[in-house]
């Protein structure tokens, strides 16, 4: 890849120790084994259906659940060893913007001083400055400066996200994660919201992981995508290759069940998801996807395959593919 990189996870393990009554306490491998690198300026998008980890991956890469192993780097800066004032401050390089915009706004709190918490937190400016700073950002996300007075509960949905974005933004930073950031929104919003977005990204450089369960939502934004099952990433491709030449039977099946954007629209290889997945604490021994996998062979259930390369800058983890 000749871009540059500006997030490069490596074999990133976030496992955590559950408790269980009378019973020794288990381990769950909430991501297990998960590389990626964001290019500057684009959108990275996670996939994949709920409980694979991608809301964990994210709170990892933010540091904000603690890793068990493997290494994230901003721009050759480890972040998985900064501590204290170190980490303060690469704080304001990463932002997160988070999936429901009615409970991760204080609803005691008026929107502007929502926004300017991160300044304040940060020690960025001086009081009129950082008022300034919060007003223009108000303007930047399509709302009114005037609306810093009110507070949460009298915006609607679409418009608390935007505060989201706005607070997201307070401090220039280089990554923001947004995890489900237009699922709690109705269709029409979810575009608006989307479209904002991308005018945030070419007006600033923002370098964005997105994370969504939705094919729809990631096929509009993301230049690339990563497509996780359980813990690990099974696919990653650029969004054109994904969505036109899908490789693993996940990623088919998952495009299968969204019509609107799927290469088998009209098709009969349409493949079928049944069942849930697996269990992060009890996992297969081979390919983690071989109990709903419609191609699965004894090797299927016995080795697990590795993510390898089948194309430029296209990965799939498949027996029958490699
Ligand atoms: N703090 C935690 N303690 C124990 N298990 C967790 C914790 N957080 C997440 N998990 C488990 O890890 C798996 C991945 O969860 P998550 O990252 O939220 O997935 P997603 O965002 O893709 O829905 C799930 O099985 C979830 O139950
Ligand atoms: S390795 Fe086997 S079970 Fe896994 S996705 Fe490929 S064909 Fe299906
Ligand atoms: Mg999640």
């Amino acid at each position: 890849m000749s871009e540059d990189i500006l997030l490069d996870v490596k074999d990133l393990k976030i496992h955590f120790s559950k408790k269980k009554m009378f019973r020794d306490p288990v381990t769950v491998h909430a991501v297990d084994g998960v590389s990626f690198a964001v290019p500057k300026g684009k959108t990275f998008g996670i996939v994949g259906e709920s409980g694979s980890g991608k809301t964990t991956t994210a709170l990892g890469v933010l540091r904000l659940v603690p890793i068990t192993s493997g290494s994230i780097e901003l721009e050759g800066t480890d972040l998985t060893t900064l501590e204290g004032t170190d980490l303060r401050d690469a704080r304001k390089r990463f932002q997160m913007v988070f999936q429901d915009p009615y409970s991760s706004l204080d609803p005691r709190r008026r929107v502007g001083e929502i926004v300017r918490e991160p300044l304040d937190l940060m020690d960025i400016g001086d009081p009129d400055e950082r008022d300034q700073t919060v007003r223009e950002l108000f303007v930047k996300v399509g709302l009114r400066a005037e609306l810093t007075n009110l507070f949460p509960h009298q915006f609607s949905g679409g418009q608390r996200q935007r505060v989201g974005l706005a607070r997201a933004l307070a401090t220039k930073p280089d990554l923001i994660v947004c995890d489900e950031p237009v699922s709690a929104l109705d269709v029409a919003v979810q575009a608006q919201i989307l479209n904002l977005m991308r005018k945030l990204q070419e007006e600033n450089g923002i370098t964005y992981l997105f994370i969504s369960h939705d094919l729809g939502v990631v096929q509009h934004l993301c230049d690339h995508v990563a497509v996780m099952y359980l813990g690990q990433i099974v696919e990653q491709a650029d969004r054109i290759s994904l969505f036109k030449n899908p490789q693993h039977p996940y990623t088919k099946a998952l495009l299968s069940a969204v019509p609107k954007v799927s290469a088998y629209e009209n098709r009969e290889e349409r493949v079928h998801l049944q069942g849930d997945p697996p269990s992060p604490i009890n996992l297969p021994k081979g390919c983690r996807f071989a109990g709903r996998c419609p191609q699965a062979t004894g090797r299927c259930h016995e080795t697990p395959p590795l993510l390898t390369e089948i194309g430029s800058g296209h990965l799939a983890a498949c027996h029958l593919i490699a």
